[in-house]
């Protein structure tokens, strides 16, 4: 195609279309002559929303292998850990009291990271629809909602909820709410935005195609929220609102103790500009992000940018020295958005290798059985390299932690059940209820309990007697 006839063709798009030419990927024009006046005007829109020279950049910087954020010597961060006895059960009871006070004073907003593709999973239609509890198979968002709900009314205060969606999941999400009545939620408390996107390119840099008309574009990671807090008015929305601290949290998690008093309440404590929970690592291999400090600062490894070795290491007493995974649960103090947004700083972008469905030169639609491209995201978590004060906050695993990424196996949507009835067997044993086990730890029999009916074992053991006889199957 002829730079100056598309030009000349639209003039509006000059300086866009000279960037295609410079940055060598006039193949995208290849079909300009088959596609219709509007499908010449969406490309010509995605042109002008990509920064050639920048993809360039990223793309060789992702070739020499110089994308790994985190360098200097790592060693593991500092911990709360889970309390041991009655001295720390009640540092934390006094971090509770902190966090309790905050909610109820309305500082705190959730925000869910929602943009993703989902694309292990395999779902068609963003994650958090996807039907998981156990008996009544309420979706993941709506759980989501009703631990917000609940909370609200344990506290005596509204809890805005602000979810990220991308251009791909935007619609269908909002709709999926509406269609829903917004689980019990008053509609002006639940705030959708959505993330920027970003091209894909193959091992020569070149941007893919998935029709004659549209680039592959893919969200640009869930550091994207950073830009689209402050692009979109979130941010302001917030501090109408009085908020102080955002609870972040990705979609995936079942087990997810939303806006958990007691991290709350240490994040505060310690005037904190961004805190972080943790699990131990259950193999080396985890995929999960390890927390570590680099030069007294905390940072994020993900497990992809791990080398084996640093996977691996291990403590003189044989445990993994790394281990510190994070569950990508967060606090995120308002202030601390505010001050990184005045001095312009920005995230850096991570690269990954993937499977992208593209049109081969002949236009001809290939599902490509290998890795054929790369995509770039940025990450929240680097955020961590302008935090002055970072709180760590281990918790229980089983108690919180437990994701829906892979269609089968380990993190699957079978494991997510069986974790979700596991945790409600344990608070009904330590209410003094009988509950059988098998001989992997799982409980024999099917139980959830509704966010509405308990929260947290505590309010479990207020509600129910202790003659109460399980036959199997409960459903509260
Ligand atoms: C993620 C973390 C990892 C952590 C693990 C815990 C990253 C890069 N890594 O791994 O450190 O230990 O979860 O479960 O996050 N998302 C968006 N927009 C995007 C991309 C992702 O909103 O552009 C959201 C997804 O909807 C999802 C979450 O971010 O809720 C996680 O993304 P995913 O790519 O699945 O990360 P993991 O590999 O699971």
């Amino acid at each position: 195609m002829n730079r100056n006839t598309l030009i000349k063709e639209y003039p509006r798009y000059n300086k866009h279309i000279n960037d295609v030419f410079e940055a060598g990927q006039t193949h995208i024009f290849k079909w300009w002559n088959e596609i219709s006046p509007p499908e010449k005007k969406h490309l010509l829109e995605q042109i002008a929303s990509i920064d050639f020279p920048f993809v360039r950049k990223l793309f060789n910087d992702s070739i020499q292998q110089t994308t790994r954020v985190v360098k200097g010597d790592m060693v593991p961060p500092q911990i709360i850990t889970i309390p041991k006895d009655i001295f720390e059960c009640e540092i934390a009871q006094k971090a509770r009291k902190i966090g309790e006070n905050a909610l109820q004073k309305g500082e705190i907003a959730v925000l869910t990271v929602a943009g993703g593709h989902g694309t292990r999973l395999g779902v068609n239609g963003p994650k958090g629809t996807l039907p998981i509890a156990p008996i009544s198979s309420k979706t993941i968002f709506q759980l989501h909602a009703e631990k917000i709900c609940a909370t609200q009314q344990k506290y005596h205060t509204c809890i805005p909820w602000y979810i990220m969606t991308s251009e791909t999941n935007d619609l269908v999400t909002k709709t999926f709410f509406q269609d829903n009545q917004f689980f019990g939620l008053d509609p002006s408390q639940v705030c959708f935005f959505t993330q920027g996107m970003f091209p894909a390119v193959d091992f020569q840099g070149k941007l893919l195609m998935d029709s004659k008309s549209n680039v592959v574009m893919s969200p640009n990671g869930h550091g994207g929220t950073i830009v689209a807090l402050k692009g979109k008015g979130i941010l302001e929305d917030m501090k109408r609102r009085g908020i102080k601290n955002i609870f972040y949290h990705q979609v995936d998690n079942v087990l997810i103790k939303i806006a958990d008093p007691v991290f709350i309440g240490y994040h505060l404590r310690d005037k904190a500009d961004v805190s972080l929970k943790v699990v131990k690592k259950c193999h080396p291999e985890e995929k999960v992000g390890v927390v570590v400090c680099v030069n007294k600062n905390l940072h994020l490894v993900e497990y992809s940018e791990l080398s084996r070795d640093e996977m691996c290491a291990k403590n003189e007493d044989g445990t993994l020295k790394y281990n510190a995974g994070s569950i990508a649960v967060h606090i995120i103090s308002i202030d601390f958005l505010e001050k990184i947004h005045q001095k312009g700083e920005s995230l850096p972008y991570h690269a990954a290798v993937k499977k992208v469905s593209c049109i081969n030169e002949n236009g001809n639609m290939i599902n490509p059985e290998k890795s054929n491209a790369i995509k770039f995201e940025s990450f929240i978590f680097d955020v961590l390299k302008y935090v002055k004060k970072g709180v760590v906050m281990e918790v229980v695993r089983e108690e919180e932690f437990s994701p829906v990424k892979n269609m089968e196996g380990e993190n699957s949507p079978v494991t997510a059940k069986q974790d979700m009835v596991n945790l409600f067997g344990r608070w009904l044993r330590n209410a003094g209820i009988s509950i059988p086990i098998n001989s992997q730890n799982n409980v024999i029999g099917l139980i959830e309990i509704s966010p509405h009916f308990a929260l947290d074992e505590e309010e479990l053991k207020n509600k129910i007697g202790k003659n109460l006889q399980f036959n199997g199957f409960l459903n509260l």
